[in-house]
């Protein structure tokens, strides 16, 4: 792997120092030389908001089956800290879709890949997203899984642009408002990388 230049310890660590955040260049051996523009969203910031959101989902649903259903791939590392937080049985299923490539713009498809086996009929299911950029994944899905008689159906997006024009559905709990830039980390991707950075950053 490509690493900046540096003294080898400052590159062995998880954390990162995200007073970086800015127009500087991140020195992070996990973007691999790639320049980002800014940090959006430090690690701190992310964890005291998903547990705030834990909180918020726990308060929400005080009676009834909950099935927290991750979209995979870029929901798995909010999923896993976001269960953790809520303080209530649950049960976690995954689905897959796929409505970009290695692009960094929408394609406008969305292909279903693994559909949930728990069933949904009767439950709160809570959809969890990294992100909600056009809308198109959501608005298809929530279709999907609204035929299925769950006793409710919500969204819970770490991430939301608001310039949806897809979106059909209110999205009931929001991590951040998120800036119309093409962000990385903490699930999201390019082209699959930059997933396991704890941190949000924008690329340039
Ligand atoms: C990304 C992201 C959301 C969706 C949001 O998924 O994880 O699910 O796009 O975009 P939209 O609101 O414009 O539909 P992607 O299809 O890239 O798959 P991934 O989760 O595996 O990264």
């Amino acid at each position: 792997m490509r690493r900046p230049s540096g003294p080898a310890d400052r590159w062995s660590g998880i954390s990162v120092n995200v007073s970086m955040a800015g127009s500087r260049t991140v020195e992070d051996p996990r973007l691999d030389g790639r320049p980002v523009k800014r940090i959006a969203f430090g690690s701190d910031q992310i964890s005291t908001r998903v547990r705030e959101l834990g909180c918020a989902i726990t308060d929400a649903y005080p009676v009834g089956d909950l099935l927290v259903l991750g979209l995979l791939k870029g929901s798995f590392i909010f999923l896993s800290d976001l269960v953790r937080e809520i303080r209530r049985p649950l049960q976690v299923d995954f689905l897959v879709a796929s409505s970009y490539g290695d692009a960094m713009e929408s394609s406008g498809t969305v292909r279903l890949v693994y559909d949930p086996e728990t069933t949904l009929e009767g439950k709160h299911i809570l959809l969890v997203e990294d992100i909600v950029d056009s809308g198109r994944t959501l608005s298809r899905l929530l279709d999907l899984l609204s035929e299925r008689s769950p006793r409710s159906l919500e969204v819970c997006a770490l991430l939301h642009k608001h310039v949806a024009e897809h979106l059909r559905y209110p999205t009931k709990f929001v991590g951040f408002d998120a800036p119309n830039e093409f962000l990385v980390g903490y699930g999201l991707d390019h082209a699959e990388n930059f997933r396991h950075l704890p941190y949000i950053a924008s690329l340039q």
